[in-house]
């Protein structure tokens, strides 16, 4: 199932429209992973271990009717992924890692319903934030806003990886350019790649009904990261602080609709 799924994926070049049909199934599983994540956010308290957040993601995700979509995907071995501090994405729990007062943690969650896929992700403080890490977690988060208001039919992918870009860099931050966001629909990673990086006005045509899940990285002092020996887990390459926000959105002929929302 898997290398055919990849296989298949290969197939995919153009960038899939979505039916309403389609759309509806993408609103369900996106909502899902956003009821999640809040819930993540509501208990993440200083002793837990990320292993006991990804636990409770499992179990909220299937109670609500959906499946995990990370678990397994190649070969990733939770559900979620939960990056403290310097890391930046992919971090893989474990029921060693213990979270301390003033951790910044990313949690970000794939889901699958009725074959469609939902992604998101956010960053939250365990406890009260230091000035540094509410900075880093305002720039972040306005920074995935920014790029949505440039997400409408008619404009081009990196209309929204410039704004990103742009706004992150006027902060004194800097996005992370060796992962990008993605399409999304019946596979998790679909056309078009989204980097956070880019110049207005090239890149694919955004039309209504394209799904797509945007995603900026933020560090606090480089754009370099690199992946740990477990092979997942990347990190910033000089220890500074990292966060990461995704919504998984619908073009629409007005304004993108936000799927990952409550
Ligand atoms: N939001 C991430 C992404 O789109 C999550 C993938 S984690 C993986 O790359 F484990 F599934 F790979
Ligand atoms: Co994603």
């Amino acid at each position: 199932m898997h290398s055919r799924l990849l296989k298949k994926r290969k197939f995919i070049k153009k960038i899939p429209i979505k039916s309403e049909w389609e759309v509806e199934r993408m609103r369900i599983a996106n909502r899902i992973v956003a009821e999640v994540l809040l819930v993540l956010k509501e208990v993440i308290c200083a002793g837990m271990s990320t292993k006991d957040l990804d636990n409770i993601a499992r179990e909220e995700i299937e109670k609500r009717g959906a499946r995990p979509a990370f678990l397994g995907y190649h070969g990733y071995p939770a559900s979620l992924c939960v990056s403290v501090n310097s890391e930046v994405v992919h971090g893989i729990p474990s029921s060693h890692r213990l979270l301390a007062e003033g951790d910044l943690v990313s949690l970000d969650l794939g889901s699958i319903y009725e074959d469609y896929y939902g992604d998101a992700a956010i960053s939250v403080c365990v406890g009260k934030p230091s000035k540094r890490v509410q900075d880093l977690l305002e720039i972040t988060e306005k920074s995935l806003y920014e790029g949505i208001s440039k997400a409408r039919a008619g404009n081009r992918v990196q209309d929204i990886s410039f704004a990103i870009q742009n706004f992150v860099e006027s902060r004194g931050y800097f996005v992370v350019k060796k992962f990008v966001g993605h399409g999304i629909g019946r596979n998790l990673h679909e056309p078009p790649e989204v980097p956070n990086y880019g110049k207005p006005g090239r890149g694919p045509l955004l039309k209504p009904g394209m799904c797509i899940a945007i995603e900026p990285m933020v560090n606090e002092g480089t754009s370099e990261v690199r992946v740990l020996a477990d092979g997942w887990t990347a990190v910033t390459v000089d220890g500074s602080l990292s966060a990461h926000f995704e919504h998984t959105i619908l073009i629409t002929k007005g304004e993108a609709e936000i799927l990952s929302k409550v």
